[in-house]
């Protein structure tokens, strides 16, 4: 999808800008659009990242679930900034968002919740996810301790399982271009909260 990228294409919000690529990234049949990865400052100070599915945009920021007690969910509790970074390199695009972080409300969660498959209700249960374990048995031997223990009842949200949502304060947009001359736009909330658009070097 090489083509030129010109300021003139590119809508006022950043979000609304986002939400159009996303379409197009859906439509032209990658197999994860809406896997980012995000980036966390550890609670020990290092940088760490993985991979999570974007579950939605809600008041302008970008959603996604987790267990709170994992590695990120304890990172984001101290140092509540991240970066999520979404590869279309199949399209010759890439979205790299920035901002602060805060969970969604536990209503919110519990109804993404109970949307989800009962296999994953199970095991966000079974798992204490980033913790040590022995070996996969001992995993084995949890989701079948869980599966038994809601054996034909409704699966509640674990109250450590839940959402959080990147409010992005810079969002850049790129897209390759022929002779290596690529398009970058970044957005940039200024003080008073509007959005700045600038065009940057490939
Ligand atoms: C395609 C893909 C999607 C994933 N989606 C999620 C997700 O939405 N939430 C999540 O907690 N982990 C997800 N994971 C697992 C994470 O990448 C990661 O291993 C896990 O969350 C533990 O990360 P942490 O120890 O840094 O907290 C996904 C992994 C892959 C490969």
């Amino acid at each position: 999808m090489l083509g030129g990228l010109r300021r003139s294409m590119l809508a006022d919000c950043p979000i609304e800008q986002f939400q159009q690529w996303q379409e197009q990234a859906i439509a032209a049949g990658l197999k994860d659009p809406t896997a980012a990865s995000l980036a966390t400052v550890e609670t020990n100070g290092s940088l760490w990242q993985r991979i999570v599915l974007l579950k939605g945009i809600e008041s302008g920021g970008f959603v996604f679930y987790t267990n709170y007690q994992s590695n990120k969910g304890q990172a984001l509790a101290v140092e509540p900034r991240a970066s999520m970074l979404f590869p279309w390199n199949e399209i010759d695009r890439q979205v790299t968002v920035s901002g602060r972080v805060e969970r969604v409300t536990p209503s919110h969660s519990d109804a993404y919740f109970g949307s989800r498959p009962r296999a994953s209700q199970l095991g966000a249960w079974a798992s204490q996810q980033s913790r040590p374990i022995a070996s996969r048995s001992v995993l084995e031997q949890q989701y079948n301790e869980v599966l038994e223990r809601f054996d034909g009842a409704v699966v509640p949200r674990p109250s450590d399982w839940g959402g959080f949502r990147l409010e992005p304060t810079t969002i850049e947009f790129w897209q390759g271009g022929e002779h290596r001359l690529h398009d970058r736009f970044r957005y940039q909330r200024d003080d008073d909260g509007r959005w700045q658009l600038e065009r940057l070097q490939p």
